[in-house]
Order: structure tokens, then sequence, then C-alpha cells
């Protein structure tokens, strides 16, 4: 049965449903070269945090993997059922239900926040991801850094969401399929799940929005935040961004 909600207000119910199979659905994502790549950015930048926060941590994937690496990690997620596996991982991970923009974290506790795979794109007004970069930067001690990555007005414009896994054997099928707002750069993913596993079939739809922000813009929101030693890169470089980036990693430091 295709379960009804009101898809009418963005960001409503993301991840409630994809929660218990977003690991199977993620599971061929590279998060162990993601880690890596942060800590080539750690090392260019000079830092050799201890307490790190991965922000928008979901299943704790990315901090799971940091904790074994030997960092003392938290993770911090706006969804319940998300942060609900984070305790299956190995390492366990723990981890807050809380808004970016809105951490229930004491100041100048963290030196490193990360915040990976394109989770800051969910915040859909510009006033509400400045406030969560402040929030970063409040949550940072001096000599802290904050590194995340945003997918690119490209990424979102040119219809890269919109795929499917039908004809596969996955006991998990989705297809999705993106719609792009050029006037609100907000991109709408409408998305189908069909279960055939353990437990039995079923089936179910989510909705989500991310929206593009200008290199600029976010660099202007980690400047009015206090930020300095600010970079662009194209993900998984340290090159500059350029019109052809789908995804950018922003690293800025608290002096
Ligand atoms: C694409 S998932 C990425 C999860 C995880 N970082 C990973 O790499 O697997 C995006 C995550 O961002 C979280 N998220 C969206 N808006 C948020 C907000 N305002 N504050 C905190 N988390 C948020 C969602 O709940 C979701 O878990």
């Amino acid at each position: 049965m295709m379960q009804q909600a009101d898809y009418t207000r963005p960001g409503l119910g993301e991840f409630d449903d994809v929660a218990d199979y977003y690991d199977q659905l993620m599971r061929t994502v590279p998060y162990t070269r993601w880690v890596d790549y942060v800590e080539r950015l750690l090392e260019a930048w000079s830092k050799s945090p201890i307490e790190v926060i991965d922000l928008a941590c979901g299943t704790g994937t990315v901090g799971s993997e940091m904790a074994r690496r030997g960092y003392a990690v938290c993770g911090a997620d706006l969804s319940e059922p998300m942060v609900r596996h984070c305790a299956d991982r190995e390492p366990p991970l723990p981890a807050l239900v809380c808004d970016a923009a809105e951490m229930a974290l004491t100041d100048g506790s963290a030196d490193l926040v990360v915040c990976l795979y394109d989770s800051l794109n969910y915040i859909l007004e510009p006033e509400r991801l400045a406030q969560s970069v402040a929030e970063a930067y409040r949550i940072l001690r001096a000599g802290g850094l904050f590194i995340f990555d945003l997918n690119t007005e490209r990424a979102l414009s040119i219809g890269l969401f919109t795929q499917d896994n039908m004809h596969t054997d996955e006991p998990l099928q989705y297809t999705w399929e993106a719609h792009w707002d050029a006037a609100k750069r907000i991109c709408r993913v409408d998305m189908l799940y069909y279960y055939n596993g353990e437990g039995g079939p079923r089936s179910f739809r989510e909705v989500h929005y991310q929206r593009a922000y200008d290199n600029d813009e976010v660099l202007a929101m980690l400047h009015a935040a206090g930020f300095s030693r600010i970079k662009a890169y194209s993900a998984y470089t340290f090159q500059a961004v350029t019109p052809r980036s789908a995804r950018v990693y922003y690293v800025a430091a608290k002096e």
C-alpha cells in the first residue's frame, strides 16, 4: 500500500520511510574514499582534530568510519528514523536528533564539523543555511575546521536524480524522477520504492527537495559567520570549482 502523506510541505518526512533501507541503497557509495579525502583536506590545513561532529550524519556511515580511524565522533541529524541506525554501526555512533540550524551542542566543543553527501542542499531557505553555517562556527573551538559538500546547480538541474534500478533483482527497487524549478533553484525528486525482501513486500513514496546555492553565496555565508582560510574545491580534488563541477567541497577555519 502506498502511504498517504502530505508532500505539499517541502522537507516533511524526507528519509522517514527510506531510513530502514538507506544503507542497502547506498552500499556502493565510496564512503571510505570520501573520508580519505577529508583526511587529505585536514592534512592540507595542518589540522589533527580529536572531537568531530558528523553533521547530518544520516545512518552514521561517515561518522563511524571516522571513529574507526581514531576520532571521537558524535553524529547529529534532523531525522530520528535515520539516527536510530547509528547505534547499529560498527563502531556504534552516538548521535543526536537536531536541526543543523539549532544544534543542541555547546559552544566550542568540536575540532571538526564534517557534513557530507549534499546534506546541506536539503536546507531550502538561504537564511536557514546561513544560520547553520553560524551554528557550525559556534560549536567549533578556535583552530577548528568546517568541511562540507554541496551539489551544484549544474548537478541539480540536469536530471542526475532521474534514475531507477527497476530492471535489477535488488530487493529494494526504486524509480526517481527529478524536476528542476529554475526560479526557486530547487530540485524536487519524486521517489517510488518497492521492497520485496525480508518481512514481505511493501511500497512507499518519498519526495526530496534540494536547493542549489551559488559558490559566491556560500563563501559569503562562511565569511559572515566569521570563518577564515576558506576554500572551495571541485569534489575529491584540490582544483578550483568550474562550471562543470557537480559537487563542491568547502573547507573553512575558525581562527
Ligand atoms: C543524503 S543524506 C546524507 C546522510 C549522511 N551524511 C551520509 O553521508 O550518508 C542527507 C541527510 O541530511 C539530513 N538533514 C536534512 N536537513 C537537515 C537539517 N536541517 N539538519 C540536520 N540534518 C538534516 C537528513 O535527515 C539526511 O539524513
